[in-house]
């Protein structure tokens, strides 16, 4: 409404001004008829005053008002700048928004990336939310370590000067690889090494498959390691039985491993102490075979299976105590 009081208030007092100079005369081209010139000055000039306080009015309103309303012909990034503008100023403020699954807490660091996203819409806070809980939010990392930009500086967010990279896939799976040089090697001395130096090899199966790109170590319920392979290899239980054999068993882990998970929501580690170093070994060992994806012999994947199925009805165990 703002633009139409401007023009209003401009015209009227454009008219005006001219009437009263006498620019526009009386009966001349001018459309109006001379006897009514007088009240039409006068309605002209109450008109500019009204349509002036309005604009001042509103100058004055409080920024916060403008940004709660979030008006539908705004932007995105306007809407998500101003919020953030508000809640920047206390960290503690930072609430999440409505649809936030009510047990899950926020990301630890509450970065300018976290603050402004939080409350972006759509796609932009599905990031946060499937990154809150991941074992990178709990090791106290934040977007910026993987996509980069700047933390301190909303206006340089996203600037390529710092180091965005936004979602290039390539720089993104780089990233990985240098925090993982042991994980990323096993990898590279295996059946699905690609030179990450190069563009996207999309027959190969990269981090983010397997991993996921925000939700690393805390997986969605549904999520099945096997239906991975199984996109690329049919036959995997046939032709690889022995490797078959641990992604299965890795998938039965982790499907009580999410509801430990859930159960420990508030905790600073979602794996119970007891069960802190047996996980990491198993872990450790799981990831051996699926990166090297060397040649396995069944009675090797045997022992792995067993250790890993007895830790997981261990952990079913500790379930029941918990309910
Ligand atoms: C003031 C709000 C705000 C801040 C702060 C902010 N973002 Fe964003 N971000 C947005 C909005 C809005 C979009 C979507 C529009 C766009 O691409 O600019 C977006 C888009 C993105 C995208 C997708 C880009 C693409 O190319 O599709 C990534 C990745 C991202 N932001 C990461 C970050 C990271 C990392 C930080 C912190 C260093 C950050 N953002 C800080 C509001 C913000
Ligand atoms: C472990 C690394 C990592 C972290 C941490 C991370 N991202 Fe991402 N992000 C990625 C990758 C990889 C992609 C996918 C790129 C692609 O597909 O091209 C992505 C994609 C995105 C996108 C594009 C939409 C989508 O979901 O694919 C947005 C927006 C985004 N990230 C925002 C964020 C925000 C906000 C945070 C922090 C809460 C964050 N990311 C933390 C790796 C990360
Ligand atoms: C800035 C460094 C950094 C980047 C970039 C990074 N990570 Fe991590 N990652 C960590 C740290 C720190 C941990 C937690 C300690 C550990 O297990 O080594 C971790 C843990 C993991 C784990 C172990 C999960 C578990 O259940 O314990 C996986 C898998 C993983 N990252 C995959 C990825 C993938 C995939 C990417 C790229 C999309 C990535 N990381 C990018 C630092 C990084
Ligand atoms: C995006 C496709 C893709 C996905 C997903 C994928 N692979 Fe592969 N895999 C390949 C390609 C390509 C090769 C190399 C084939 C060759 O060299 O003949 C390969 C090779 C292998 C080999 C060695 C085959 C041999 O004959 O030596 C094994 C074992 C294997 N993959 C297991 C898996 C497992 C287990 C998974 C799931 C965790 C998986 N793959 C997911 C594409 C994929
Ligand atoms: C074909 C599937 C697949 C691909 C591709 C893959 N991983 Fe893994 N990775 C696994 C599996 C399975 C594990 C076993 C642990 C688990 O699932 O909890 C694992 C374990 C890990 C771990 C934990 C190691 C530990 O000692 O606990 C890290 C870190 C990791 N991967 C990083 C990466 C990175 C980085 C890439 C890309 C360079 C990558 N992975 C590619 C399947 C894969």
């Amino acid at each position: 409404m703002t633009w139409l009081w401007t023009l209003i208030a401009l015209a009227a007092a454009v008219f005006a001004s001219l009437r009263i100079a006498g620019v526009i005369r009386p009966g001349g081209s001018g459309r109006l008829a001379g006897g009514s010139n007088r009240a039409v000055v006068g309605w002209m000039v109450v008109l500019a005053m009204v349509g002036l306080a309005t604009l001042t009015l509103r100058a004055e309103e409080p920024r916060s008002s403008d940004s709660v309303g979030s008006s539908p012909t705004k932007k995105q990034g306007e809407v998500a700048a101003e919020s953030t503008a508000a809640s920047a100023k206390n960290t503690d403020e930072v609430k999440p928004p409505k649809g936030w699954p009510k047990r899950l807490p926020l990301p630890l660091e509450k970065t300018n990336c976290v603050r402004c996203h939080l409350n972006a819409g759509r796609e932009l806070t599905l990031a946060v939310r499937d990154f809150a809980h991941s074992v990178h939010d709990l090791n106290h990392m934040s977007c910026n370590d993987c996509h980069g930009g700047n933390t301190d500086n909303d206006a340089l967010a996203h600037d390529e000067s710092v180091g965005f990279i936004g979602t290039k896939l390539s720089a993104h799976l780089r990233n990985c690889a240098e925090c993982h040089e042991e994980e990323h090697a096993l990898l590279a001395s295996g059946p699905h090494a690609w030179d990450f130096s190069k563009r996207i090899n999309t027959d190969y199966p990269m981090c983010i498959d397997c991993h996921g790109n925000h939700d690393v170590g805390n997986p969605p319920p549904d999520f099945r390691l096997k239906d991975v392979c199984l996109d690329c290899h049919e036959k995997l239980d046939e032709e690889h039985p022995a490797i078959a054999s641990v992604v299965d068993q890795n998938d039965k882990y982790w499907v009580t491993m999410i509801a430990v998970r859930e159960k420990r929501l508030q905790e600073e580690d979602p794996v119970p102490p007891e069960f802190r170093d047996r996980v990491d070994r198993l872990r450790h060992a799981t990831m051996q075979v699926m990166h090297g994806l060397h040649k396995l012999p069944q009675k090797k994947a045997d022992q792995l299976n067993q250790q890993v199925e007895a830790l997981r009805q261990e952990l079913e165990a500790w379930l029941k105590n918990a309910q």
